[in-house]
């Protein structure tokens, strides 16, 4: 049996995990401004999770120091939020939390613009949110893993951007990180592997203004365009049902 494939009473458990992450975006949203630090952000969801009976996965995770990851312009992932980092007119950021509840993960990031943003950074983070979305609606039995990186190169490549290689989407449950592997670019690796009811992953492309190649920081996290352009992700908890896939990251109502 693949890995990654739960039961509908561990939905259940998925959606709780989910929910708490939504809520959790909800909660800080009104405070992602010009003026505060990525370090404030991080307490803040820190405080968060603890008065809801939940963890940070990210927080040790290969000895990660934070909470979240607050991935900020030309950063595409695993920025570390610092005190010093304060958010100014124009950015655009990236806020991923993954969230661990009574046993299982829920994984989300969404992005953020600060004040006036180019009209090009608006089209990068639109896009990409697009993508994301798009993705999702495909994915249903029967269906190719190999369908979500055919969708989303359909919806990005007409404006130009590049799609990051180097990150991928993953199974996730009771572990943060699971196979199978999510593409996020067409590979026919993936055209005979079929997605099937109960499969839990994540799909969560990164797309670059300009080149998609990255270097890491001395802080041995820090993934950024090695150009310098600016960069953009969203990414859901998603399980595929017997007629499609439901997002467990999204709020419920
Ligand atoms: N949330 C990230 C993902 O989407 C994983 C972060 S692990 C960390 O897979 F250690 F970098 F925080
Ligand atoms: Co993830
Ligand atoms: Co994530």
């Amino acid at each position: 049996m693949l890995p990654s494939v739960y039961a509908p009473k561990d939905f259940k458990r998925l959606f709780a995990a989910g929910d708490i992450v939504a809520r959790c975006f909800e909660f800080i949203t009104p405070h992602i401004r010009a003026g505060i630090s990525t370090g404030e952000i991080d307490r803040m969801v820190a405080e968060f999770l603890r008065v809801n009976d939940a963890r940070s996965a990210s927080l040790g995770y290969h000895g990660y120091p934070k909470h979240i990851c607050t991935s900020v312009n030309d950063v595409i992932v695993h920025g570390i939020p610092r005190d010093d980092e304060i958010l100014k007119n124009g950015d655009i950021i990236n806020i991923d939390l993954t969230a661990e509840h009574k046993g299982f993960h829920a994984d989300s990031s969404r992005m953020f613009m600060i004040g006036n943003v180019s009209q090009r950074a608006q089209e990068l983070v639109q896009t990409c949110q697009d993508a994301l979305n798009s993705a999702i609606a495909v994915c249903a039995p029967g269906v190719p893993l190999s369908e979500i990186g055919r969708t989303i190169e359909a919806i990005v490549r007409p404006h130009g951007f590049s799609i990051s290689e180097d990150f991928v989407g993953h199974g996730i449950g009771k572990v943060m990180h699971d196979d199978p592997q999510i593409y996020h670019w067409h590979d026919k690796k993936f055209d005979s592997m079929k997605m099937v009811p109960g499969l839990v992953f994540t799909i969560e492309p990164i797309i670059c203004e300009c080149g998609n190649k990255c270097k890491i920081d001395e802080d041995g996290w820090t993934a950024r365009t090695v150009d310098g352009c600016l960069s953009a992700q969203w990414e859901h908890t998603i399980g595929i049902t017997e007629d499609g896939a439901v997002i467990f990251t999204e709020q419920q109502y």
